[in-house]
């Protein structure tokens, strides 16, 4: 029995040790920490349950039969965060460079179907080459398999990709398919061909990290979600977000203990401007109403003239969206209508009510949004705020001008509750713009049309540029001072935490995509 046990000790010990010391310090050399090193520093101290370490390949071509590694590289389990179940998986770049074949997908794909059957979140920790070359089409179906996974599991449970290393080819379909996307600076990347095919395809000279580094996907194409300085702080930023999130889509985000002792905020009362034109940072509205420093921004430096991230309110899990005067004026365009949507739609999903802040010009004109498609990108985000069945609150801080008064959460697509500061202007467009179109004759006519225009900007401004008229119809419930804004929504909020909305029976809508 002695010999039986010392064997199952050296093949685990063989597994631990994954391509061996001399790769593993090889990873340490590039700043990287191992598979296993992640997953420890990820988990709960002694919680990871290893499932499958001893997998090994089946592959036989280019003498492979004598090239295994036990776990095939990637190592997968479960484990808590905090206390509470996840399951996590790791690509071991030491065992050839973290490459797919097909039994390291079939862990994967193991992985997936245990935790949409058990309703907990799965954390990927990407580090590969891509498909097994050896292994061919074989490794290229695991994909195929993972992917589905990934949409299966989409909506059911949280998915959260982290990108530490190479991530290349149709490999990025996973993580672009999950929820958030997290990236390490300076060591990971994810393009679908890389700078060599670039240059004979486009002639482009472009280096790895230009074309799909961290920066370049957290700041220009929006892949990635965040990114991190390096492996520890991608693993820390896992670990908050998860604590906004519930298990699963039939449960509510956990409720943190918070002494509620600061309803009413008097710094909300000075956040906007006097003069109209003058940008603010929404930010300062967004601390001014939330648990102290409990905002988790998402998507920080892309599309910054919409904020969108994670807060807590009296304790409780909620998604912010606001429009950023700071950028553009807040402006809605392509980007920021496809941020905000995706945003929105996770909420809806997992149960985690919104709060939306408004203060939009309108849509930003010109050729490069209409030849991008600002219609159809508009239009995901009133579809995704008009299907969004969970506890929806809007608050106007200033203007709300347009198809965007529309399509920012108003009372006409499903908002709940729609608050407005006393200086909000609620029109179909800015005074000046309004009295040149429907004065347009009583001004070119006038003795002074300057002044004319002045006159009826004025008269306008007067009758639309406030809440006021909002409010006679139902469309403003209620207008309030700033500095009661969150005892407003934690009320609003505990009020609405029982909604239910059933919506016509159908197989699934049909996004504008
Ligand atoms: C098998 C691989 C591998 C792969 C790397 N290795 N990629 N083995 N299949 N895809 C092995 C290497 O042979 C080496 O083994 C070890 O991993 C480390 O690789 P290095 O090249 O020494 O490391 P580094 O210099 O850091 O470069 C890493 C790399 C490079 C940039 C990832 O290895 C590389 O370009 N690999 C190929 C990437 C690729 O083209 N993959 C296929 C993409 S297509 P030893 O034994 O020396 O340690 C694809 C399609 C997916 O993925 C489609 C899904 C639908």
């Amino acid at each position: 029995m002695s010999s039986k046990i010392e064997k199952l000790k050296h093949l685990y010990n063989l597994a631990r040790l994954g391509g061996g010391q001399e790769r593993i310090n090889k990873q340490h050399e590039n700043n990287k920490l191992t598979a296993r090193e992640r997953i420890q520093y990820l988990l709960d101290e002694a919680s990871f349950e290893e499932v499958g370490a001893l997998v090994t390949h089946r592959t036989t071509d280019f003498n492979m039969a004598y090239k295994v590694f036990y776990g095939d590289g990637v190592i997968t389990g479960y484990g808590t965060i905090n206390g509470r179940l996840v399951y996590v998986y790791a690509q071991d770049f030491t065992v050839f460079g973290g490459s797919l074949s097909e039994t390291h997908a079939e862990k994967i794909c193991k992985l997936l179907d245990m935790a949409i059957k058990v309703g907990a979140p799965v954390i990927g920790l990407n580090d590969s080459g891509g498909a097994r070359i050896q292994e061919g089409v074989r490794s290229l179906g695991g994909y195929a398999d993972i992917f589905y996974r990934n949409v299966q599991a989409s909506g059911v449970i949280p998915q959260i990709s982290a990108i530490m290393g190479p991530c290349a080819g149709g490999a990025v379909y996973s993580p672009a398919i999950t929820d958030f996307t997290i990236m390490v600076e300076n060591s990971s990347y994810m393009f679908v061909t890389g700078p060599s095919v670039v240059k004979t395809v486009t002639n482009e000279d472009v280096s790895s990290e230009e074309l799909g580094g961290a920066h370049t996907h957290a700041s220009k194409s929006g892949v990635a979600h965040k990114k991190s300085l390096n492996d520890v702080q991608c693993l820390d930023d896992i670990k908050k977000l998860l604590s906004y999130l519930p298990q699963n889509n039939k449960e509510t985000a956990k409720k943190i203990d918070y002494a509620l002792n600061d309803e009413v905020r008097e710094v909300l009362s000075d956040c906007v401007p006097e003069n109209p034109n003058k940008p603010y940072d929404m930010n300062t509205v967004i601390e001014g109403i939330i648990d102290t420093d409990s905002f988790y921004e998402i998507h920080k430096e892309y599309a910054e003239s919409i904020i969108v991230g994670f807060a807590r309110l009296g304790g409780r899990s909620i998604g912010i969206v606001a429009n950023q005067p700071m950028s553009f004026a807040g402006v809605l365009g392509v980007r920021s209508s496809r941020k905000a949507a995706r945003f929105i739609r996770f909420c809806d999903c997992f149960n985690i009510p919104l709060l939306v802040l408004v203060d939009v010009p309108g849509f930003l004109p010109g050729t490069y949004q209409e030849w991008n498609g600002i219609i159809t990108h508009g239009a995901k985000l009133l579809y995704a705020f008009s299907e969004a069945t969970v506890p929806r609150i809007t608050v106007i801080t200033r203007k709300a001008y347009g198809g965007a008064y529309d399509v920012m959460n108003s009372k006409h697509i499903g908002a709940d509750l729609n608050f407005a500061w006393p200086g909000a202007e609620i029109a179909v467009m800015g005074a000046k713009g309004a009295s040149e179109i429907i004065f347009k004759k009583e001004i070119s006519k006038a003795a002074n049309p300057e002044e004319k225009l002045m006159e009826k900007e004025q008269e306008y401004a007067e009758k639309f540029a406030n809440p006021y008229e909002a409010a006679k119809r139902g469309f403003i419930d209620e207008v309030i001072l700033p500095k009661d804004t969150r005892r407003k929504l934690l009320k609003g909020f505990a009020m609405l935490e029982n909604k239910i909305v059933e919506g016509p029976k159908r197989k699934h809508g049909n996004i504008p995509l």
